[in-house]
């Protein structure tokens, strides 16, 4: 049986937790974690709130609390955001606890002992203004990497660089805005270069880790590594256990990943089995999975198991680092500080969280980064979760109560029709196992849907409707078949889903314990009762309600956010043309589209537009627009629509089609 230890990375408490979090480090473990409880591993899930440092410092002092204050209501803040969304850790802690202090200062001290940490005299910006050394994002200016505007004294956003904060070109006070002066003072350094050939050697075991993260670690591996300091000039951190070092904390980096640490610690104290988390932590056996977001690649993947690698205690090594790329929201990046961001606890005012888990889920941020548009979530509610999941249960469950009092058995032989989709889906299933395995949940959740599919196919073919007037063993055979895959559709979306596939099973009266090693248990009697609808289908309203409060807090110039460099033949294959409007109309039951009839040359052809918020029909009949012809067609409430208009949309979302500058011909080609 495995033994697996997965954290999350620690949130800061200074703010409400974003949709980014979520899809980056917390739903993924979440996820991974469930699987395998499914499976019956041996695992426990920690993680908690990171309370230190600038980051918590700075804002206690916008808001005017203590940064103890602070911390301790956004910790609560943010631990109701995610128990809104399920995440169901073992333990949630705090690296502000007594607990975490004393651990973490042990760490510091095994270090020191053995000339891995040494004191130096080093220069730090210092603000005469404000009469204090500015530590890590006390201080902003350019990155000396990238050039890019805005990076902190600790890390640039940009380019994920770690920063050693006096190299910051045109650095200013973040309390003032003035400019600080260069200022000796003496901090405690990690001995990062006398671990490169441990840290190479080790990660010469790790050709199994993502890409994003390998490639992140060669880089800093080629430059060469550096000292890093570890403590800072603030008041609001762990005390360095030495005397005469008033003023001097920890560096709020070398503490928070010894918050895994202590936040099983917590848990073992809490189970009332004081000593259980060392099982975990000094058994080599025990897999060690840190779920975060790329920001965080270097700290977790050089300097955490550099600090790890000298303690006195046999501390394990992390195992994997699924780092995820960002989440970006409707084209733009999340901004805290402009409060561009959708907020887990705003989200749960209007929706449930089992919804957006699915969403995040299936267009999760695994390779690259992702868009969350609220269109986007509207189509998967609708057309995945309600039209192909809820619906199957919706149609299997009436059927059977309708003309069978709910209750269903299994019939002595089945048709070859029936074990076909059977076995489709248990090849699917073994597919979702090595999947979930290997943290990819975007596939996962789209194989997932196909069971679905497979069910909803296979109940049309056999049109049990049709066959219960002539043949009620055949209709039974198909609504057995159906509830077989609900059934272990309930099992392998739990991970994703986990509250709905309860409701799903009670539906089911399926009352044995949940385990992935029942999926092929095919039972003999089936009793459905107390239906009820799972997925209830989002309105245009809602969605665009949720528009409008993002808008509201966006900026004015949010920054833009480039795709991926194309070859000059990638974008030949696009064919765009000239198309004269004929006819155009709404398309009914929605707000936004419009059926128009095109001429393109010799040919005419119907599409649908989201433009009709834009655009009234009467205003593009006669118009020549540019057009993308060879796009696949696509069903759109029930209208095939052969090819793609093209227009510019504003940050309102305000849409201008692209036309001709002269008239010219109907056909004619873009390039
Ligand atoms: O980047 C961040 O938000 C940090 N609070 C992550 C810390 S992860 C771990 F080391 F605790
Ligand atoms: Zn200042």
């Amino acid at each position: 049986m495995d033994k697996i230890l997965v954290t999350s990375a620690l949130i800061y408490a200074n703010g409400p937790v974003h949709i980014g979090h979520v899809a980056g480090a917390y739903l993924p473990a979440d996820i991974f974690v469930r699987f395998h409880r499914l499976l019956g591993s041996d695992i426990i899930f920690v993680s908690g709130t990171d309370e230190h440092g600038a980051p918590v410092s700075i804002k206690a002092e916008k808001e005017g609390k203590t940064p103890r204050e602070l911390v301790n209501f956004y910790h609560d803040q943010i631990d109701k955001s995610f128990a809104g969304l399920n995440i169901s850790f073992d333990n949630f802690s705090g690296t502000a606890r007594p607990y975490h202090h004393k651990i973490s200062q042990k760490f510091f001290k095994a270090l020191l002992d053995k000339d891995f940490v040494v004191q130096k005299s080093g220069q730090q910006f210092y603000c005469e203004h404000d009469q204090r050394f500015l530590a890590d994002r006390y201080v902003e200016g350019v990155c000396p990497f990238c050039s890019a505007d805005g990076a902190r004294g600790d890390q640039c956003d940009s380019c994920g660089k770690l920063i050693n904060s006096i190299e910051l070109k045109e650095p200013k006070c973040k309390i003032c805005g003035k400019t600080p002066i260069i200022k000796e003072t003496s901090h405690w350094y990690l001995e990062l270069p006398k671990f490169e050939n441990m840290l190479k050697e080790w990660l010469t075991t790790k050709s199994y880790w993502k890409d994003n993260v390998i490639n992140f670690i060669m880089g800093w591996l080629n430059d060469g590594l550096i000292e890093r300091a570890i403590t800072r000039d603030i008041d609001w951190g762990i005390p360095l256990p030495l005397p005469d070092t008033e003023g001097k904390v920890l560096y709020v980096w070398f503490d928070a990943p010894i918050g895994y640490i202590s936040s099983t610690v917590e848990w073992a104290d809490k189970i009332g089995e004081p000593e259980k988390w060392k099982d975990y932590w000094f058994d080599p056996d025990c897999k060690l999975i840190h779920f975060i977001g790329k920001d965080n690649i270097p700290f977790h993947a050089m300097i955490w198991p550099a600090v790890l690698m000298e303690q006195n205690d046999p501390y394990i090594l992390p195992y994997d680092i699924p780092a995820n790329e960002y989440l970006n929201i409707e084209g733009s990046k999340v901004s805290t500080s402009r409060n561009y961001a959708i907020w887990v606890d705003e989200y749960l005012k209007y929706f449930n969280g089992e919804l957006l888990r699915y969403v995040l889920a299936a267009n999760a941020p695994e390779t690259r980064d992702a868009d969350f548009t609220w269109q986007d979530f509207q189509v998967r509610i609708n057309n995945e979760l309600a039209n192909i999941l809820g619906n199957l249960a919706n149609r299997v469950f009436t059927f059977s109560i309708k003309f069978f009092a709910g209750e269903i058995t299994k019939p002595l032989s089945l048709s070859v029709a029936t074990q076909t989709a059977l076995s489709e889906a248990q090849a699917i299933i073994t597919e979702i196992e090595a999947c979930y395995r290997n943290y990819r949940v975007r596939k996962t959740t789209s194989l997932i849907m196909d069971i679905a599919r497979i069910g909803n196919r296979y109940f049309d073919e056999r049109a049990p409707w049709k066959a219960v007037k002539t043949d009620k063993s055949h209709a039974s055979e198909t609504l057995y078949l159906c509830l077989e895959l609900l059934r272990m559709l309930s099992i392998v979306m739990s991970p994703i889903l986990p509250v709905k596939m309860l409701q799903l099973r009670k539906m089911m009266n399926l009352d044995d314990e949940m385990s992935w090693k029942y999926i092929p248990r095919d039972k003999t009697v089936y009793y459905i009762s107390n239906i009820e609808t799972l997925f209830t289908k989002i309105t245009d309203e809602q969605i665009d309600e949720q528009i409008q409060l993002l808008e509201k807090v966006q900026p004015e110039t949010a920054p833009l956010v480039h795709k991926p460099e194309i070859e000059y033949d990638d974008f030949m294959k696009m064919e765009l043309r000239i198309v004269k409007v004929l006819q155009a109309e709404k398309v009914k039951k929605s707000k936004k589209l419009l059926k128009l009839m095109v001429k393109i040359g010799s040919e005419t052809r119907e599409i649908v537009s989201g433009i009709s918020l834009s655009y009234s029909p009467e205003d593009l009949i006669g118009k020549k627009v540019v057009m993308l012809i060879n796009l696949k067609p696509r069903q759109i409430m029930g209208i095939t629509s052969q090819g793609m208009i093209l227009a510019a949309a504003d940050k309102d979302n305000n849409l201008s089609l692209i036309t001709p500058m002269q008239d010219i011909d109907d056909g004619s080609e873009v390039s």
